[in-house]
């Protein structure tokens, strides 16, 4: 097993110094330690409409379960709702603030959840993930944005089950699947953020984790609805939904496809692999994507085009490493991207425009959180503003 390990980092002060990593070999390979922008969220958040949007609790099975809401079965339902509604005058595209009137008073007494309730989890959520830095390289980011992945990603629009919205990745079946290793350091972090808001349902609890953990590691802004609702462990998808990181582009298109996912779609989202590690323990795979793995940018396509790799000669499953450092890594699947000329177009366009991957990723990530949650209608889509920006 490699004894290269990152070094601690200072996620409290959000930057992430390249040269510390990796004997300052990023310097080396002339990868930034941190290229993003937030313009998309600031300029979003210049627009912010007055809005009262209002969602009712979510904890207990059946309550608002499947009231004729949109199901994000295809990768652009979520989005063609939205833009429909916006189209049709009852909502901007998103809206940001419920008021903070009278309105807002009766609507809590009623016991219905609003945008700043919400917003208090959100931000307790960024509290935690600074105060709570003792994990990995510094963050349980990036695990939050794995679980909230897996939780979703078990989806199918052929059965029309799995996904998010039964929160069933709180039952020891779901974590107990092979994929799902490791997945308990997320679901253990955020039990407190339960134990202090306990009318969350878990499907909107670890999706919220993965919108937050995005958009505090320096991340576009994740639109997200709120309304999944907990059900029985028998809703649980069966296993074996969820991709095979030795496998390449056949296998990751069955995978995806099922999702409901395109080809620019699959490889936008696997750009999250720019943030975390793999782990021997839970994957048998090890090492990071880059050198900056608590700060989501998109190196993981600038890497995979610019440095050469070759297969690691140790004793583990097959994983690509870098011919310069031979810190960094890539799995099978992830090399499958430059492999195949059609996922290649879309790691070339993203290397070289990170504002377009931030754009994309956010609206496939928003997307996949989605996945077969029946929302009922009207349900407003929410963006929270950074807080640990
Ligand atoms: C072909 C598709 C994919 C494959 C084969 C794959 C495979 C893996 C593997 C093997 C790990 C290491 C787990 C460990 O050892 O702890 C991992 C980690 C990770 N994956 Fe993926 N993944 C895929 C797609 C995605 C997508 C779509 C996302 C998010 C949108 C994602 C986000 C992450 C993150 C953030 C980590 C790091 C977790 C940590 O540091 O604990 N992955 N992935």
């Amino acid at each position: 097993m490699s004894s290269l390990r990152l070094a601690k980092l200072p996620f409290k002060r959000g930057l992430l110094n390249a040269s510390r990593v990796a004997g300052g070999s990023g310097a080396r390979l002339g990868v930034s330690a941190r290229h993003f922008s937030r313009t998309v969220g600031r300029a979003q958040e210049a627009a912010k409409p007055k809005a009262e949007p209002k969602v009712e609790p979510n904890a207990g099975a059946g309550a608002g379960a499947g009231a004729g809401g949109s199901s994000g079965g295809s990768g652009f339902g979520t989005f063609a709702v939205v833009l429909g509604a916006a189209a049709a005058g009852y909502y901007g595209y998103t809206q940001f603030y419920a008021g903070s009137d009278s309105t807002d008073a009766a609507a809590k007494d009623a016991g219905i959840k609003t945008f700043d309730d919400y917003k208090k989890v959100y931000e307790a959520i960024a509290k935690k993930l600074v105060d709570d830095d003792d994990y990995d390289d510094g963050s349980y980011g990036p695990v939050l944005v794995r679980l909230a992945w897996h939780a979703s990603g078990s989806y199918s629009k052929v059965s029309a089950d799995g996904g998010s919205g039964a929160g069933t990745m709180r039952f020891a079946k779901e974590i107990g699947y092979g994929a799902n290793a490791g997945l308990d350091n997320g679901r253990k972090f955020l039990k407190s953020i339960h134990d202090e808001f306990p009318w969350l349902s878990h499907g909107d609890l670890y999706t919220l984790g993965g919108v937050v953990a995005i958009q505090e590691l320096g991340g576009p802004t994740i639109p997200w609805r709120a309304g999944r609702v907990d059900q029985a462990e028998s809703a649980t998808a069966p296993d074996g939904r969820l991709p095979d990181a030795s496998q390449e582009s056949d296998h990751i298109r069955t995978i995806f496809y099922r999702m409901g996912f395109n080809d620019q779609e699959i490889v936008a989202l696997i750009g999250a692999h720019a943030l975390g590690r793999c782990h021997t323990q839970n994957s048998g795979y090890d090492g990071p994507w880059t050198f900056s793995p608590t700060t989501f940018t998109n190196d993981f396509f600038k890497l995979l085009i610019d440095e050469k790799w070759h297969i690691r000669k140790w004793d583990g499953p097959k994983q690509y490493e870098d011919d310069k450092t031979k810190s960094l890594m890539m799995l099978p699947a992830d090399y499958a991207l430059v492999k195949d000329k059609e996922f290649k177009k879309w790691v070339v366009k993203y290397a070289n425009d990170s504002d377009l991957f931030f754009k994309d990723f956010a609206k496939a990530f928003s997307t996949l959180l989605e996945l077969g949650v029946k929302f009922k209608a009207d349900t407003p889509v929410w963006e929270f503003p950074t807080v640990n920006a």
